[in-house]
């Protein structure tokens, strides 16, 4: 798998902002170029959920996350949730693909609604004209009718609907673990190349280790 260049990834203010966090780390280890912008009450979650406070500043916010996960020069960049002249606000330079990762059930029905009245509302809706990857983590529960509706129009629009529902198959140790299986599925939507977790099945065609024997 070849990493897209140029990924955009927004935080809004749904639980589950670990994921996105860990989804940062793994972007900018596999080199992507990352787009980050987040909503006011997604660094209300941070503070709660992380206990992080992410600056408000643009500028701030990029120092922040490169020094926590150590990017290079240029890496990263973050924008404001108004700034208008962003590349990912047209579709004359939209980013390889995009994650909303958590998404919210507002950011998901304003995009469902076409509303496009932030930026990363409209750098999503750019993504859905445009026939690019665009992968939301929505969280949520229990769902309304109004959620799973909203979930179904940006199916059907192109969109993968990727709830952060993590499978127990592998046996899980930590609370790292449960989040990485997602993030690992949202990596394998963006074509980012990562190796968390094992593959179902892979032990299988690898075969048995050298010197020992099948049971
Ligand atoms: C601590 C906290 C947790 C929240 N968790 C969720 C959630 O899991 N899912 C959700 O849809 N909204 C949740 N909300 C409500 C949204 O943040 C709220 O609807 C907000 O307007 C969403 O705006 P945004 O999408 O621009 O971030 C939460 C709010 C707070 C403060």
């Amino acid at each position: 798998m070849t990493a897209p260049r140029t990924i955009t990834l927004a935080y809004t203010g749904a639980s589950g902002l670990p994921y996105g966090l860990r989804l940062l780390e793994c972007l900018l280890a596999a080199e992507c170029h990352v787009y980050l912008i987040y909503s006011s009450v997604a660094q209300i979650v941070a503070k709660q959920e992380c206990g992080l406070t992410i600056p408000t500043q643009p500028r701030e916010a990029a120092r922040f996350f490169a020094e926590r996960f150590g990017a290079r020069d240029a890496q990263l960049t973050v924008f404001g949730r108004d700034d208008w002249m962003a590349p990912v606000a047209s579709g004359s330079n939209p980013a390889d693909a995009m994650a909303i990762c958590p998404c919210s059930m507002g950011t998901l029905g304003a995009i469902a609604g076409g509303l496009a009245d932030n930026l990363i509302e409209r750098a999503a809706d750019v993504m859905l004209k445009e026939r690019r990857p665009l992968v939301l983590v929505p969280r949520e529960t229990p769902l309304s009718a109004i959620h799973l509706e909203n979930m179904l129009k940006l199916a059907r629009a192109g969109a993968v609907i990727l709830p952060p529902v993590p499978g127990f198959y592998d046996r899980p140790q930590s609370v790292a673990d449960l989040v990485d299986f997602v993030v690992a599925r949202v990596l394998d939507q963006l074509a980012v190349s990562h190796t968390l977790g094992p593959r179902w099945g892979e032990e299988r065609i690898a075969g048995p280790a050298p010197g020992t024997r099948p049971a």
